[in-house]
């Protein structure tokens, strides 16, 4: 009896664990020629169609890239005026801005270029001045810019999150070189990129405890916030086009009819 009370309470859990484990599978099926392990789908607060992001988690996730990710990554495609309204006020962007010296872009009376606090119009200043220091300064590899990192791979968020906490020791048979570290979600599983969180790294604002995956989670939808800075006014637009536009498609019927009635009904007689 109660075996099979069991298994009927569970039949339907079974069909959806099956349904979940083939739409996964469909997803990012791995194949046995590939030479990294697909992402899984984690499912995102802004995943939705109506769904904006997650503000506090992006606002955590900046303290990480600024605490952890910058010392190596730049994000060159955003500039302190994108953070108003989205992790700081305006007073609070301009005082973040004040903290980094940029170079201005005309030089001084003298002819000099010159060094300023940053203003809320430049960009995000980056840790290397150029390519080469940046190579020199990792053994040869470049790290790549994040401002479009989750658009530029397979995956996109969900792979930054699994690249961030997939660090594991290399299995047996696979001598990395120095200077490698083993990450099977990383093409080739050997990244150049020392694995860069820690548990405690970070000490949050908001008191919430700093593990690997939480910060990796912010830091993840933070980089998917600076791919799509837009992306919260993109849907909140989309709602209203598509009202005005269903509206405007009911007005145009409805005066459509209205004005072709006579029309069609309209019968000629000729008469002799
Ligand atoms: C010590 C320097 C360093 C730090 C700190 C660092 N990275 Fe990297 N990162 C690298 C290097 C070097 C590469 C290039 C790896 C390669 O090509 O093998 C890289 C590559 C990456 C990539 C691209 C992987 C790919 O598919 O090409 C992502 C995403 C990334 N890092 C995210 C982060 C994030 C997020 C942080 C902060 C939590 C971070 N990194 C911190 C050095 C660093």
């Amino acid at each position: 009896m109660l075996s099979r009370l069991a298994s009927r309470a569970l039949r339907p859990h079974a069909v959806a664990a099956g349904l979940t484990a083939s739409a996964a599978a469909g997803a990012g099926a791995a194949l046995c020629n590939d030479d990294c392990i697909p992402s899984l789908s984690y499912g995102w607060p802004q995943d939705g169609a109506l769904s904006s992001f997650d503000h506090a988690a992006i606002r955590r996730g900046f303290q990480v890239y600024r605490q952890v990710c910058s010392s190596c990554h730049s994000i060159q495609y955003i500039s302190f005026r994108n953070f108003v309204g989205v992790t700081h006020d305006e007073a609070g962007a301009k005082k973040l801005a004040e903290e980094f010296e940029v170079t201005d872009a005309q030089p001084n009376d003298d002819g000099e270029m010159f060094e300023r606090p940053a203003k809320l119009f430049d960009r995000y200043p980056g840790p290397y001045r150029n390519e080469a220091e940046g190579r020199a300064a990792n053994g040869g590899a470049l790290p790549p810019d994040l401002s479009l990192m989750t658009k530029a791979r397979h995956g996109g968020i969900d792979y930054v999150f699994a690249l961030l906490t997939g660090y594991a020791d290399s299995p047996a048979g696979k001598d990395l070189l120095p200077g490698l570290y083993y990450n099977p979600y990383f093409a080739g599983g050997a990244i150049a990129m020392p694995p860069p969180l820690m548990d405690g790294q970070v000490e949050y604002e908001d008191g919430t405890p700093a593990t690997v995956t939480q910060m990796a989670k912010d830091v993840s939808q933070f980089l998917a916030w600076c791919a799509e800075p837009e992306h919260d006014e993109r849907k909140k637009f989309g709602v209203k086009a598509v009202t005005v536009l269903a509206l405007g498609i009911g007005i145009t019927a409805y005066y459509k009819r209205l004005r072709w009635a006579p029309v069609k009904t309209r019968k000629i007689t000729y008469m002799e």
